[in-house]
């Protein structure tokens, strides 16, 4: 079944498709192992997982996809695997800047970027000025430097310091989150086997749904994000509330 068909089917069935779908890109390492290659190889398998995901998603017409690319406590790595998955995001960012337009989705880099080389910010720069220009439906958000916790207090700080800061309340605050404007995810998927959050998104994961999956990441096929959908439309959201 083509994309499309499958959207078709879905809509027939009254079924919703989630806005926002949040992935954490696990297990490039246990990959690489099980293959006896180097984990910077699972990294690189990963990221064209990611790029076959992103596709799939603006073909669904999914609005938003964030993935969690490097953790703020990813540093704590060797200094190889650490380069290794920032040279990975520049040749990413570089081959976006050839693709976007063709592409078509729009990209974004959220978390604390100041420890990044200036090349690789000035790379988001210009993937970001690109985006501005760009009329697509998708949104991809890589989290890079990001801590779910470090945003919170970020956020916080960030308000303190506004002027023109609302009364504090959790739409005030929102406005100060680096997904500021998006909606919240709806469906967090995590493959290869672990079920933890990992310091993502723990603000805008209040009411999202989990689904995790074993494979792992570098083998996360269209099929696969199909079925995390699928389970996803089974799913009775109540949002704290009672089943009407
Ligand atoms: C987690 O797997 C993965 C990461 C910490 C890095 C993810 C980075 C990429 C896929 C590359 C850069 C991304 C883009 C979008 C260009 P793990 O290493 O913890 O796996 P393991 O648990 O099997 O060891």
């Amino acid at each position: 079944m083509t994309s499309t068909e499958r959207q078709q089917k879905t809509a027939g069935q009254g079924t919703v498709l989630p806005r926002h779908i949040a992935i954490i890109m696990d297990g490039n390492g246990r990959w690489a192992k099980k293959r006896g290659l180097p984990r910077t190889a699972g990294h690189a398998a990963g990221a064209e997982t990611f790029r076959r995901i992103a596709s799939y998603c603006r073909d669904l017409g999914i609005e938003y996809l964030t993935v969690y690319a490097f953790s703020t406590e990813n540093w704590k790595r060797s200094a190889e695997e650490v380069s290794a998955i920032m040279g990975l995001l520049k040749k990413y960012l570089e081959e976006a800047i050839e693709k976007m337009r063709r592409e078509n989705v729009r990209i974004r880099v959220l978390g604390d970027l100041s420890p990044l080389s200036p090349e690789l910010r000035a790379l988001i720069d210009r993937v970001e000025a690109i985006d501005e220009t760009l009329e697509t439906r998708t949104q991809a958000n890589l989290c890079v430097n990001y801590g779910g916790r470090d945003e919170i207090v970020r956020a916080v700080k960030a308000w303190q310091a506004d002027p023109d800061r609302g009364e504090l309340t959790e739409a005030e605050l929102s406005k100060y989150l680096y997904t500021a404007g998006m909606p919240d995810p709806d469906l967090i998927i995590r493959p290869s086997g672990e079920e933890r959050i990992s310091n993502f998104l723990l603000w805008q994961s209040a009411y999202s749904e989990f689904y995790f999956t074993d494979v792992l990441w570098p083998d996360f096929t269209e099929r696969d994000m199909d079925a995390a959908i699928e389970a996803y439309q089974k799913r009775d959201r109540r949002y704290g509330g009672v089943k009407k």
